[in-house]
């Protein structure tokens, strides 16, 4: 049997949905059940209802899908796979944020640990947070955390001025608005379409800042047919996959999360094999990082 085969057989027998972000390797999204970004994996694991979910994606996410979907084992195949942004908001630095700033709501990128979200009123991704933050009071003093690209992005396109935490994600922060008028001279009439993680000055250049998912809706539907994606370079497979008559030039150098990287199938087949490593959370921790992300899904259902 293939390694393919052998994890095909144990998910059957475990009764188990394996979810993967678009980031990840091209074969573990070939396995999975559903692939996307992180507004809809976090859907979907609100939804599927699956007793065992194997997430395939970094720990906040797999950490998401526990929250959203307590009933169901979350199996995260390679404990180590985690988000260096995420781990750069501290829920008690936030707290003293909040002591020092009263009337000011915390929204929090989904790019957070659980601990940092029983800290912070509202969630957002990067497919909702223009919607989401568009809808607030303009009177409304905001802290958003923790990217501050996304944030500034937010800020200019919007015209609010929301305090900014100062995180951001290493493999995004790389892209310079070098390396865009490079692939643009490279490749003349290609649309840009980069992430609203990625530096003002980038975003500035690019012709649309779109999530993983917005992205991959674009090409689908846009009438153009060659397009620069300047994100992490997995997205590239599906998107080829799904739309093979367009042409997709990545960045150079290639942008590449390594953590998104580190699940392999033998990860994937030893996870459902033993059971473990399993995604625990204090019950306590689970209902308060739940109110932030039900806030932003009751806002935009
Ligand atoms: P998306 O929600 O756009 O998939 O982004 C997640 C992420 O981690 C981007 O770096
Ligand atoms: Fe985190 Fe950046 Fe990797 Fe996304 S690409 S998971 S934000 S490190």
């Amino acid at each position: 049997m293939t390694l393919e085969e052998e994890i095909t057989e144990l998910k059957r027998q475990r009764n188990a949905v394996i979810l993967a972000h678009n980031y990840t390797r091209p074969e573990i999204q070939d396995i999975a059940d559903f692939v996307g970004d992180s507004l809809e994996l976090s859907r979907k694991a609100a939804e599927c209802r699956a007793p065992v979910i194997v997430f395939c994606g970094v720990r906040f996410m797999a950490e998401t899908a526990k929250i959203l979907s307590p009933e169901s084992t979350v199996l995260h195949p390679n404990p180590s796979s985690g988000c260096p942004m995420a781990d750069m908001a501290d829920p008690r630095e936030v707290e003293e944020y909040r002591e020092k700033h009263p009337g000011t709501l915390v929204v929090a990128y989904v790019n957070t640990t659980a601990a940092t979200k029983t800290a912070v009123d509202l969630c957002c991704t990067s497919g909702n947070a223009e919607k989401l933050i568009a809808s607030l009071p303009p009177e409304q003093k905001i802290l958003f955390l923790p990217d501050a690209n996304l944030g500034s992005n937010l800020n200019i396109k919007l015209n609010r001025h929301m305090d900014l935490w100062p995180g951001y994600c290493p493999t995004h922060n790389r892209i310079m608005p070098e390396h865009i008028l490079a692939a643009k001279e490279k490749h003349p009439g290609a649309l840009v379409l980069v992430h609203p993680e990625c530096l003002p000055a980038v975003v500035r250049l690019a012709d649309q800042a779109l999530s993983t998912g917005g992205m991959l809706k674009y090409v689908r539907e846009s009438a153009h047919r060659a397009f620069i994606i300047g994100t992490e370079y997995g997205i590239l497979h599906r998107m080829q996959k799904e739309n093979p008559d367009k042409t997709f030039y990545p960045l150079e150098p290639a942008v590449v999360c390594p953590n998104m990287k580190k699940i392999t199938l033998e990860d994937v087949l030893f996870c459902l094999r033993d059971m473990a490593p399993e995604i625990e959370l204090p019950e306590d921790v689970r209902r308060a990082a739940k109110a932030p992300i039900d806030r932003m899904l009751e806002a935009l259902p």
